[in-house]
């Protein structure tokens, strides 16, 4: 689901990308093709080692972009590839870092086209180590990290698992989500920095008896996509999650809850440190009063299950927010949007509402595009309530867009409304 949702989110974007002579250089061709698909620009550059693992013409011609190893190419378009490659960048990105790569550039070493570059692009670098685990641990590459981290690069943990060489550690390059989000986080301003945002996603599901359970068709997917959204501007993200099939976004803390009144326990303790509220799951209103301890036999006709109201979580975060808090509210319609959004507005005090009606083939639930209204008002939130005038009311109402695009308007409103 992401990897479509993310398509485009590179384009016109280009990355200068270095390729060190590590095992991994083989994923790095993958990982090329990836970040190409997302619409970027690559200008590859491979160490002279890096070419013992990889080709230089099968890395051109899988990633169909120009790809360089000599700083003397005697043909070159440019006679100063160093300098013309780095100009060109918007981020310059090393994808696997050999040890030897990250020493070089710890210590300022120009002796090939990769390592110069890495003195005249002069801006941050995104580094991807790799390498055997114990080479990792080892002292003085743990020293050279410290010293790149220190100048201002920016350097990616190495996953944790088996590596090339049989033993198990840290040292792998990570997956590819993991290195779409560092690029992508690395491109986008960061608006939300270290900013503590609260946000929760999915259906809850209540329990008939061990195997049955109430719930909906929520799939979380704009839940998902807006705590991904808000980590690659820098926020600090906690993502309280009902069951649901996506991964876990990189870089967002996730807290797995079952049912409503779970759902409420995880959301009212967070929300005690978190700045920003997103209350985007799709709780159920109602639960059975009692849950069979055994499976339910087929022995009557009819069956009657008596629920109850589950607790409305919104209302309980609205009723106890702080004066520096921003909380935003869902609601998901079947029929009359803008009338039942209306009246939402006024009776959670919310600071924003995002309205959307479900019953649509191509927005809301289970589906990687929403159409939604944006509501808000200029009046404090102390002060609306449903007193508050419908002209008081701003309602927008954005096109039919990829959950990822909703996601990226609904944090513009949110960071412009909060004064951040
Ligand atoms: C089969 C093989 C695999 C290697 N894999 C790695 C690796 O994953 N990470 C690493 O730091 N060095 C690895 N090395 C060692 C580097 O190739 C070596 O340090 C080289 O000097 C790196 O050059 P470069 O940084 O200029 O590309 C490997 C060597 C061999 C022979």
């Amino acid at each position: 689901m992401i990897e479509n949702a993310t398509k485009g989110l590179l384009e016109g974007r280009r990355l200068l990308l270095g390729i060190a002579g590590g095992i991994a250089a083989c994923k790095a061709v993958d990982y090329s093709r990836k970040l190409k698909a997302l619409g970027a620009e690559l200008f590859i550059v491979l160490t002279q080692n890096a070419a013992r693992f990889v080709t230089p013409l099968s890395v051109a011609a899988l990633t169909s972009s120009s790809v360089h190893l000599d700083m003397f190419e005697p043909d070159s378009s440019s006679a100063m590839l160093h300098i013309e490659l780095a100009r060109k960048a918007d981020l310059f990105c090393i994808l696997p870092a050999t040890a030897n790569t990250l020493a070089k550039v710890a210590c300022g070493l120009a002796d090939d086209l990769l390592s110069t570059l890495c003195l005249s692009h002069g801006r941050p670098i995104l580094l991807f180590p790799s390498m055997n685990p114990v080479m990792w641990q080892n002292p003085v590459v743990q020293a050279n990290v410290r010293r790149l981290k220190d100048v201002g690069h920016r350097v990616i943990t190495p996953a944790y698992g088996e590596t090339a060489c049989g033993e198990c550690g840290e040292g792998r390059l990570p997956d590819w989500p993991v290195v779409r989000e560092a690029v992508l986080k690395a491109l986008t301003p960061q608006t939300l920095r270290d900013i503590n945002i609260l946000i929760s996603a999915g259906p809850t599901r209540e329990p008939i008896d061990p195997v049955r359970f109430i719930s909906n068709r929520s799939s979380g997917r704009m839940g998902y996509a807006l705590a991904q959204e808000a980590a690659r501007r820098g926020a600090e993200v906690t993502l309280v999650s009902g069951p649901v099939s996506l991964e876990p976004p990189p870089g967002v803390h996730v807290v797995s809850v079952e049912t409503a009144s779970q759902m409420q326990n995880a959301m009212q303790t967070l929300a005690q440190e978190a700045r920003i509220i997103v209350m985007t799951a799709a709780v159920s209103d109602y639960a059975p009063i009692v849950t069979a301890q055994q499976k339910l036999k087929k022995t009557f006709e009819t069956l009657h299950l008596e629920l109850q109201r589950n607790p409305d979580i919104l209302t309980g975060l609205t009723s106890s927010c702080r004066p520096n808090q921003f909380i935003v509210g869902f609601c998901a319609e079947t029929e009359a949007l803008r009338e039942h959004a209306l009246q939402k507005f006024k009776a959670k005090g919310v600071h924003l509402l995002v309205a959307n009606d479900v019953s649509q083939k191509d927005a809301g639930f289970d589906v990687e595009t929403n159409r939604v209204l944006l509501l808000w008002s200029e009046r404090p939130r102390e002060q609306s309530g449903p007193s508050l005038r419908q002209e008081e009311i701003v309602v927008k109402e954005l096109p039919l867009l990829p959950k990822d695009r909703v996601a990226q308007a609904i944090w513009d409103k949110v960071e412009q409304l909060a004064g951040l």
